[in-house]
Parts: C-alpha cells; structure tokens; sequence
C-alpha cells in the first residue's frame, strides 16, 4: 500500500472486543490514518448501532453514531455492515480491507482464516491466539515478527499480552527457573447468567454472576511460543469472577538470583518507564479493579502487592481485558501494515 493511503480495517464480530477496537481506535492517535470501513456482524443494524453508541462498561460513545441504509455513520465515517453467520458467505470485494480484524472467537485455523483473503482481504489478524503456524505478535515483545509476507497473524490473548512483559523483565533481571500463574478474569459472553448448556467446559455452564469458575485456559503453552526461552516453565490456571470487566493475573516464579521487593519492584518501573513504555504500567497506589477500566495499557503492576520469600517472587497485575486487547489489536495492525 502507498505510505500516504488510509489504512482500511474490516472487523468480523462486533462483539465486546470488536466494539471496543471501533471505539478505542477514535480515541487513539491511529484515527483518521486508520478507518474502519465494514463490519460483519449477524445483529440487526439498529441494535449494533445501540451497542456502539451506549455501553455499560466504557460509558457512552463520544461520536454521533447514525444509520443510513445498511451503512453505520460514526461521525462522518461511512461503514458498511453486512450479516453473515458463517465465513463462506463473507465478501470483501466492495470493502477491500487492507486487514480483517477477525474477532468472532469461533475461528483459529489458517485454512479457515485464509477464508478472509480469499473473500477480498489482504490480511487477517485474529483475536485470539490461532493454531500453528499462526504466529502470536505481542507489542513491546516480538513485534519485530511482523512482516509483509506473512498474511495471517495472531494478537494472542489479553492475559499473554498483560503477563509476557512482566515475564520478560523479572527473567532478564532474576533468570526465572519456573513459575505459575493464576488469571483472575471478569465474566465475558461465552458464560450464562444462569445454568445453561452449550460449552464444552462444564465449569462453564454454570451461571457467571454466582461463582467464581475456574476455567479451562491454554496460557502456559502460549507464553512458550511467545518467549521460546520460556517454553515448559509456567503452569497457569484461570478462575472466572462475577465483574464485568478488568482482570488481574497473579504471577509467582522461582528464580536463580537474589530477589527482593525492592529490586523487583525497581526492575518493573524502570521497564514502565523505559523501554516498555505505555504497554507495561506501575502503580504504588491502593487501587481496586474499577480504577483500571477503560487503561489501554497491557498489563500494571500492583506494587504493593509484591511479595519475594526466598527465591520466590509473587507479582500482582492488573488489566483492561477489552480496552487494552483492543487498543493492542490496533497498534499491531498499525505497525504490521506500515512494513509494506
Ligand atoms: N472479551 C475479552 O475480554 C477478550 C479479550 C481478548 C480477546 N478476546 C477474544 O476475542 C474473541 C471474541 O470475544 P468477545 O468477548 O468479543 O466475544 P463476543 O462479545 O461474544 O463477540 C463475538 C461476536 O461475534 C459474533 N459472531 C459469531 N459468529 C460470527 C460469524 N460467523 N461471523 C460474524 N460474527 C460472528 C457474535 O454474535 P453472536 O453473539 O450472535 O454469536 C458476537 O457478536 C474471543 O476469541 C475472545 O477470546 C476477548
């Protein structure tokens, strides 16, 4: 594409994180270089038009949202919506996205993926981690991974992105031997209110606002294919609490070095404030899940919650699992479609 040419994003399912990309990139330096320009969606016009402009967890959308014939109006941007419920039917051809942001959950496979290509996109990037060979681009990690031969690409997933980094910095300064790590998450859209059937995770079914769930989660081998000299170091396991958004993840790790909370803590803001900028964040203040709503950083540290006994080191970061996803989503597809 020509350096001066608007970068033009397709999003299939507008769902949580579809809405918050289409939200988070008019409040992000990416608009107007970057517009949305079509969305596949099964809802009706009128209720995605709804759920843009009104929603719960980040308030009212700041922009006119309009409708006019089967176009969403945001502002002065003309988007086509379509309502396909199955890829075989999805064309790009009028759109002609330069990148599909495929966020429905349902798809992980390149062969389904290529899907996207074949109906009119030049390039894919999932919202979710994908089957090999997709490979898993975290920003401030491995963004150096983006190419313009590749056509599909994985986000990862928000607790990759929000526990990678801090991965990364207590391996550089304490070599980690091992670690484990519990993801404490919001309720999101794949649990019921109330006991149902339809997930294979059995946890899974029952109702979200009653209990805390653990639930399946493919994290350990994850952080492997994002950090290779990580692979089979970390176990992981992941409770479901009844909040509707922010999550924190709970990460304890045996290191070879002498640690204290002191110098993790000291290693954790200097990467904050350096080389990790605006990704990794560090708060030494008394805060509960609600103050990081709406924090388009992947991951902060809790500072008061780090405890070191002996060569263990326990660590407490908070995360928007929606705002930052999203905003990640946006700063990779920046970045991977600025290499052509
Ligand atoms: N929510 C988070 O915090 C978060 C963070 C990071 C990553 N993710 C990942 O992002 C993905 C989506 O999660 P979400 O929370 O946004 O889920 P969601 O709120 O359920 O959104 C998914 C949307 O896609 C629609 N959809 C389903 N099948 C479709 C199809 N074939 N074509 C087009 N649209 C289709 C759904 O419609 P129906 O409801 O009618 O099926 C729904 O509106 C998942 O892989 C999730 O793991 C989520």
């Amino acid at each position: 594409m020509a350096s001066a040419e608007v970068i033009r994003i397709a999003i299939n399912g507008y769902g949580r994180i579809g809405r918050c990309v289409l939200r988070a990139l008019y409040e992000s330096d990416h608009h107007p270089a970057m517009q949305v320009v079509a969305i596949n969606e099964p809802a009706d016009l009128a209720t995605i038009a709804h759920l843009t402009k009104y929603d719960s967890t980040h308030g009212r959308f700041p922009a006119t949202v309009e409708i006019d014939g089967s176009h969403l109006l945001i502002n002065d941007d003309v988007i086509a919506v379509s309502h396909h419920e199955s890829l075989d039917n999805v064309d790009w051809s009028v759109s002609q996205p330069h990148i599909v942001l495929e966020c429905t959950g349902h798809y992980t496979l390149e062969a389904e993926l290529q899907m996207h290509l074949a109906a009119g996109a030049d390039k894919v990037l999932l919202s979710q981690p994908g089957m090999a060979p997709i490979k898993p681009i975290v920003m401030g990690l491995n963004q150096q991974l983006l190419s313009s031969q590749q056509p599909i690409l994985s986000a990862a997933s928000c607790t990759s992105n929000c526990i990678t980094p801090v991965i990364a910095v207590l391996n550089r300064c304490f070599t980690i031997e091992s670690g484990v790590i519990t993801t404490i998450h919001s309720a999101m859209n794949d649990q019921p209110v109330i006991d149902a059937y339809h997930h294979t995770d059995l946890r899974k079914t029952r109702a979200a606002g009653q209990s805390i769930i653990p639930v399946d989660t493919e994290l350990a081998s994850g952080i492997g294919r994002i950090l290779p000299d990580m692979a089979d170091k970390f176990e992981a396991r992941a409770l479901r609490v009844p909040t509707i958004n922010v999550s924190a993840m709970e990460l304890s790790i045996v290191v070879a070095d002498k640690a204290s909370v002191e110098t993790v803590n000291n290693a954790l803001r200097e990467a904050a404030l350096g080389d990790l900028i605006g990704i990794l964040g560090y708060s030494d203040e008394p805060l509960a899940s609600c103050d990081y709503n709406h924090d388009a950083r992947s991951g902060i540290v809790d500072a008061g919650q780090t405890r070191v006994s002996g060569r263990i080191i326990n660590v407490l970061v908070w995360f928007d699992n929606e705002w930052a996803y999203a905003n990640r989503m946006l700063d990779v597809a920046s970045h991977w479609l600025q290499k052509q």
